[in-house]
């Protein structure tokens, strides 16, 4: 847990999926912060057991789950209507939600899903919130990317695609709302590994606790707007990799994959 949280106290902050791993560990840690939590997540078992969790050890939490699934673009118009129409344009939004699957052939049906929801979701609520600010709304949203956005690796190509089309969409986007005039600031993250659902294993030893990920975000966005990068040592050490002769290079992750 952090020491001071104060930045959040009273903000109206937004996460996607809340239900497992670095969304869930992002809420339970903003939980002591005095901010108002909107959860979105597809899980309704999963919303209530962490509302439950929450209502039982932070009772003074201001919670509002909702379930959407964002693979559809029709329960995100809904659900986010209704969460601004409730609660209004929030201060702080994380775009946390995605979906990664193991690729060892090519599977065009599951990247289109991964597109949908690592790409196109967080670009439509984006756009939705967008369009509802003014020049007296402040709205900073935080798109949570990949190391894998800029570093090819084994069977994560349409994962690493949807990473790097989202990254190389807010990076330009932050250009066009400057112009707008109004006070909207995009930003992104990009992890290297974190010990949740996703990945599964320890990969190599790089990974980070999801609690210490989660601490580690909600520091550095407090001081900064710019992206948020961890793991350095292994962001380093991808970009060493990245210079080696191609057979190497697929020799090294081949072998990080399987251990
Ligand atoms: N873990 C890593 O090593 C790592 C590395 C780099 C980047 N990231 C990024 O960090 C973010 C969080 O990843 P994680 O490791 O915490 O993943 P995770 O443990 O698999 O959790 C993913 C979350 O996304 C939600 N989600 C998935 N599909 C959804 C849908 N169709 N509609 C609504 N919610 C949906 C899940 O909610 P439900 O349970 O409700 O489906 C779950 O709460 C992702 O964007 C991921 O790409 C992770």
């Amino acid at each position: 847990m952090i020491s001071n949280l104060n930045f959040f106290s009273g903000k109206k902050v937004l996460i996607t999926g809340v239900t497992r791993g670095l969304g869930e560990a992002l809420v339970l840690t903003l939980c002591e912060s005095g901010a108002e939590i909107i959860g979105v997540s597809k899980n309704i078992q999963g919303l209530q057991d962490l509302e439950k969790k929450i209502r039982a050890n932070y009772s003074q939490s201001k919670i509002n789950f909702y379930a959407c699934d964002l693979e559809n673009s029709d329960s995100i118009h809904q659900v986010f209507d209704q969460i601004i129409a409730r609660s209004g344009v929030p201060d702080l939004v994380f775009l946390n939600a995605g979906i990664k699957y193991s690729e060892p052939g090519f599977d065009y049906v599951l990247m289109r899903k991964t597109f949908e929801i690592n790409f196109f979701a967080p670009i439509l609520i984006a756009s939705k919130l967008i369009s509802h600010c003014n020049t007296s709304t402040s709205l900073r949203i935080i798109f949570v990317s990949s190391m894998g956005a800029y570093h090819p690796m084994v069977a994560t190509h349409g994962y690493n695609a949807s990473k790097a089309a989202l990254t190389h969409m807010v990076e330009s986007l932050s250009f066009d709302v400057k112009k707008m005039g109004i006070p909207i600031s995009l930003q992104l993250i990009f992890p290297g590994l974190i010990a949740t659902d996703m990945i599964k294993k320890n990969v190599g030893g790089f990974s980070w606790d999801r609690f210490r990920a989660a601490s580690f975000i909600l520091r550095k966005v407090q001081k900064t707007k710019q992206p948020i990068i961890f793991p350095y040592f292994l962001k380093i050490i991808l970009r060493v990799i990245n210079c080696l002769p191609y057979r190497l290079r697929y020799r090294i992750f081949c072998k990080l994959k399987a251990s």
